[in-house]
């Protein structure tokens, strides 16, 4: 099926543990993957338009989402920040080639001692309605990023977004990195979620397994 309403493919990519783990500890960053499944991620950040993580990853890992393990273009940075919480110091304000977008809420986005530093130093804000518990509504932002011209986007985490793009119904892909240890650590999900994958292909990228599927018949327009 085409995507007609413009809403953006969406894949969710995450690395585990064998025990389901994301990170040893919430709000740290735990290296999960190794370098020939670390390049498969950037290979696919490349094939997307845009990688979107939740403020819970900025704050523990300060990630670039960067491509630079594969050739291609950086996609455009997103993150979901109800609060405008992003610091002044995260590496995503310094992004060799985007302004990041901040998904945030129309309160937070009315604050001007909250919004004038971010959109100082490039950020570009959009606000957006808020669920129930406060946060990003996620179909909004996806008609948001739609009409932005975002025919792909990754979804990287953390346990928060994963679960509410997959909970939410919002997730048309995967890929699961799966690491062989165990963490005993934060799980990727953060409530019971039964959802069935389809068409799974499961490849050894060096000593970790890829799982790759599909949740939807959707594809990129
Ligand atoms: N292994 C991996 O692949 C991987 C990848 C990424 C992250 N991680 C790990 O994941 C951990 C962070 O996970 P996390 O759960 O704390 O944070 P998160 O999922 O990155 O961010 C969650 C936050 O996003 C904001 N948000 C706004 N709208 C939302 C919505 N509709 N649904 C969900 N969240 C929304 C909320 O904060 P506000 O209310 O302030 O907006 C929420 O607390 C870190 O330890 C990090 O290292 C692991």
């Amino acid at each position: 099926m085409a995507v007609s309403d413009r809403r953006p493919l969406v894949t969710v990519a995450y690395a585990q543990s064998l025990d389901g783990c994301i990170a040893a500890r919430p709000g740290t960053r735990t290296p999960l993957s190794g370098p020939e499944s670390l390049a498969y991620t950037h290979r696919l950040r490349a094939a997307h338009d845009a990688v979107l993580v939740g403020i819970g990853t900025v704050l523990a890992d300060d990630p670039r989402l960067t491509v630079r393990l594969a050739s291609g273009n950086h996609p455009q940075p997103i993150v979901l920040d109800s609060r405008l919480r992003l610091p002044l110091s995260a590496a995503l304000l310094r992004h060799p080639t985007h302004r990041p977008w901040l998904a945030t809420t129309h309160a937070a986005a009315g604050d001007a001692a909250l919004v004038e530093p971010l959109q100082a130093l490039g950020a570009e804000l959009f606000p957006l309605a808020s669920d129930a518990a406060g946060r990003i509504d996620l179909s909004a932002l996806l008609a948001a990023l739609g009409g932005r011209g975002i025919r792909t986007l990754m979804v990287e985490g953390g346990a928060g977004v994963l679960t509410a793009f997959l909970a939410g119904g919002h997730a048309d892909r995967i890929s699961v990195t799966v690491a062989p240890r165990w963490l005993g650590g934060l799980p990727a999900l953060t409530r019971p979620l039964a959802l069935q994958l389809h068409d799974p292909v499961w490849r050894d990228l060096g000593d970790d397994r890829v799982l790759e599927a599909r949740l939807s018949d959707r594809e990129a327009a």
